[in-house]
């Protein structure tokens, strides 16, 4: 009597479908893909660990009428990619490693219809620019107070103007990253040779000094090589041992949609070296040790909490502005020797952070926030 019930109820549950999240990247000319592969075989791995389906997926491989797509699959035990067809994606991860083939209009257009297709959750849509960044968080009243004061390198009595203002000055690529094309100039009263630029090389840095502003300006545009260009107050980082150092913080969503801190990291500079990069000389640190040897614990204390709390302001607020959906962004934070924070950029496409204990959280992320955006798919389409 009772089995007919039972039935019933068993039909009534709902299916549970495995999840597909493809990691949508460009064409290699060679034939197959761009970006950073161990990331993407990392990606693979622990997503399938959480029960997802997990592919490369190129740009122009992704085609909304197909119900399978040709992806690339990473085969741990070979250490081979291979080619296979795989089920039209639920949630699409965008990792294109370069601007420039994101802007290609064809690039674009995928993406664009990317938002409007009821199929596809596709999340963090394009690099940001540093310009548009300090827009975006100017018009909040939250996070203007960590945004140095900034503007877009122009003319020469534009430079002048904020110079008289800030005497200390970073000059940055809109696009760049990794310290790729970053200047300082410093403006010192009084000296024979006012005005000194430094530019960062490889590793170190090399200085010019001069004597009058337009030596400097044409010095600046040919380094600048016609590239964008933000000025914006220098800060004087805090240090160790003479040398500055920096915070790198990851903030992701999780499984309920909302921002969270992954981790924070901290960057030690190179001797001289005029950013904190790894591949420039920076070290990896603790932030809480170089924030203590810096202000003592109870001060670390204080500024660690008002670290975290402020990167997710920012990131709050930079999704506000952007109208992008976005389920990632790394952030580089400074804080100056009177202990106030500083934001200096946020990025869509986040390199891989070496703390191990950020790495493996940040893996997992990625499917949380998966698993919520396919949630919010199914409901949108009035689905179970
Ligand atoms: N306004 C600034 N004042 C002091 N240091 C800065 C400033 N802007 C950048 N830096 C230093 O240079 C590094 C690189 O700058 P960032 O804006 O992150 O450019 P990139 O995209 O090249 O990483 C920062 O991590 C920080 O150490
Ligand atoms: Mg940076």
């Amino acid at each position: 009597m009772n089995e007919p019930i039972q039935e019933i109820k068993q039909l009534k549950e709902p299916m549970k479908k495995t999840l597909v999240l493809a990691i949508l990247t460009t064409e290699d000319p060679d034939g197959d893909f761009r970006g950073n592969r161990s990331n993407f075989a990392d990606l693979i791995r622990t997503g399938q660990t959480m029960g997802f389906l997990v592919y490369v997926l190129t740009v122009s491989n992704l085609l909304f009428r197909r119900k399978m797509l040709r992806g690339y699959v990473y085969h741990a035990e070979s250490k081979k990619w291979q080619r296979k067809l795989m089920p039209f994606p639920d949630i699409i991860y965008n990792r294109i490693p370069h601007r420039e083939d994101e802007m290609q209009p064809a690039v674009r257009q995928k993406i664009n219809a990317c938002r409007k297709h009821p199929r596809v959750m596709l999340f963090n849509p394009s690099f940001f620019n540093k310009w548009d960044l300090f827009e975006w968080l100017k018009k909040s009243r939250n996070t203007k107070p960590f945004i140095p004061t900034t503007r877009k390198l122009m003319n020469v009595s534009s430079l002048n103007r904020l110079m008289r203002k800030h005497p200390y000055l970073y000059l940055k690529p809109v696009s760049g990253k990794a310290g790729k094309g970053i200047m300082t100039v410093r403006l010192h009263g009084g000296k024979s040779l006012p005005y000194r630029l430094k530019i960062q090389e490889n590793r170190s840095s090399s200085t010019y000094n001069c004597s009058s502003l337009e030596k400097l300006w044409a010095r600046i545009q040919k380094e600048s090589g016609g590239e964008a260009y933000i000025a914006q107050q220098g800060i004087q980082l805090a240090s160790v041992n003479e040398r500055r150092f920096d915070l790198r913080a990851l903030v992701q969503k999780n499984r309920r949609g909302y921002w969270e801190l992954t981790g924070l990291g901290a960057r030690l500079a190179g001797e001289s070296s005029i950013t904190t990069h790894v591949p420039r000389g920076g070290r990896i640190e603790d932030p809480e040790k170089l924030l203590t040897y810096s202000f003592g614990a109870e001060q670390a204390h204080k500024l660690l909490h008002k670290a975290k709390t402020t990167v997710l302001l920012i990131a709050k607020q930079i999704e506000r502005a952007s109208g992008q959906r976005l389920g990632e962004m790394s952030m580089d934070l400074g804080v100056d020797h009177n202990g106030n924070l500083w934001f200096f950029e946020a990025n869509s496409k986040p390199m891989k952070f070496d703390e191990p204990h950020i790495r493996q959280k940040s893996l997992e992320r990625i499917f949380q926030y998966g698993s919520y955006l396919a949630r919010k798919k199914t409901r949108r389409a009035g689905g179970v």
